[in-house]
């Protein structure tokens, strides 16, 4: 987007897609590229900008905020979180406007001076804090942990807008419209959930509680830090926020396997049959040396089962499923019906530390477990076969 786009009165988008970071936060893949959203509300005795964009993209950003601005200073930046792919021009906005005023809350603080030596000219807000732009007044609620300590979302309670800053963003750079009502939900969905389960995910019980917290508000608009801006539908954004902070599930099927010769992915491949044969109609296999950790991550948290099967290797788990179970522990999904299976030539190990990630897992861990010794016997197959119905019998 080349231009600012006015989202609501007074209020413009003045945002950059970057399609040149391949890695999110050197992590997360962009195959679409991301969108840093970024806001202006000008009212009648002063303009507040809703955070800034990524460093490279100085010159695109101020240009736009200048003409949204028409003329007008900028009094005020609203720092909703630092993380630098949004407070990436803070100290670029001071020096264009030297009088600007920093709006951030006591966790904000600190963080102003180590990244950027900031320490004068910051207004410490508290939760429900307002600030009054003459026509607009903002509304500051901090959402600690969500998913930084200094974490705030603002609320313009004359247009209804939610700056939601990071939560209901989205990967994938604006392509056309911004607004949900310019495109097909399957265009911002599965990022959407893909940047949930990356991003997001470890902080569920906190989206819970923000949600009761925010549910008091009368929403007319949520433009996050990133994605879609919704406009047309809030409440169905809400819910799917709610339903994925609660672990609730589709019934589906993602199995992941690690192997070097094939002979676990055969038993993976009995595994799927298994749930067809269960009639699970979306079950998604998955190698985890080759496919993209996201898209596991997001499918993970789309369906409610889950089979890991790995290899051994020197005699532990096979690396990238041990790079696969830590990242699941660290964001801790419930409510999952779990199959486990391993092979192995000569020391055994693989089924141990699956059924180790199990335990810590807290999942709901499903019969049998297998291993397997060399390439799998017809036998064994059955058994992963038998796995698989089990799991999708699981979730009738
Ligand atoms: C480099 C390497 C290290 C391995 N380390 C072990 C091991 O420590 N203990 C063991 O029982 N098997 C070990 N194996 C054997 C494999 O786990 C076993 O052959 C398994 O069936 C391979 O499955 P795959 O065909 O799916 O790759 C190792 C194999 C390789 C290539
Ligand atoms: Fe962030
Ligand atoms: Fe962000």
């Amino acid at each position: 987007m080349y231009k600012p786009i006015q989202a609501n009165k007074d209020t413009f988008w003045v945002g950059v897609n970057d399609y040149e970071t391949d890695l999110f936060e050197s992590l997360w893949t962009l195959p679409q590229g991301v969108a840093y959203n970024a806001y202006v509300v000008t009212g009648l005795n002063a303009a507040a900008a809703i955070d800034t964009v990524k460093g490279p993209f100085l010159d695109e950003y101020i240009n736009k905020l200048v003409q949204a601005l028409d003329g007008k200073a900028l009094n005020y930046l609203v720092v909703n979180h630092m993380e630098p792919d949004h407070a990436g021009l803070i100290s670029q906005l001071k020096t264009k406007w030297p009088s600007l005023k920093f709006i951030g809350n006591a966790k904000t603080v600190p963080m102003l001076k180590g990244y950027h030596g900031i320490e004068e000219d910051i207004i410490t807000v508290k939760d429900g804090d307002t600030l009054d732009l003459g026509g607009h007044i903002l509304k500051f609620f901090t959402v600690p942990m969500l998913h930084w300590p200094e974490s705030m979302v603002t609320f313009d309670a004359s247009t209804g807008v939610l700056f939601s800053n990071d939560s209901f963003g989205g990967f994938g750079a604006h392509e056309g419209g911004i607004f949900d009502d310019e495109k097909v939900n399957s265009r911002w969905e599965d990022e959407m959930l893909r940047y949930y389960a990356c991003i997001v995910a470890k902080y569920s019980n906190i989206v819970q509680v923000a949600l009761k917290k925010l549910g008091a508000l009368e929403i007319n608009n949520i433009f996050p830090s990133h994605g879609t801006l919704f406009r047309h539908d809030v409440k169905q954004v809400i819910n799917l926020y709610d339903k994925w902070s609660r672990h609730d599930a589709d019934n589906g099927a993602v199995v992941v396997y690690g192997s070097m010769y094939g002979n676990t992915r055969h038993m993976a491949e009995a595994v799927c049959a298994g749930l067809s044969g269960a009639n699970i109609k979306d079950v998604r296999l998955y190698d985890v040396s080759r496919a993209d950790t996201s898209i596991i991550l997001r499918d993970i948290w789309k369906f409610r089962s889950l089979a890991l099967l790995a290899c051994t290797y020197n005699t532990q788990l096979f690396p990238p499923m041990e790079a696969l179970c830590s990242k699941l522990l660290n964001r801790m999904p419930k409510n999952k019906f779990l199959g486990i299976a391993g092979s192995y030539s000569w020391s055994k190990g693989v089924l141990t530390a699956l059924h180790d990630y199990a335990e810590k897992s807290k999942l709901a861990l499903i019969n049998p477990e297998v291993e397997v010794y060399t390439s799998p016997t017809q036998e064994d197959l059955n058994k992963c076969f038998e796995l698989g119905m089990n799991l999708g019998e699981a979730m009738a």
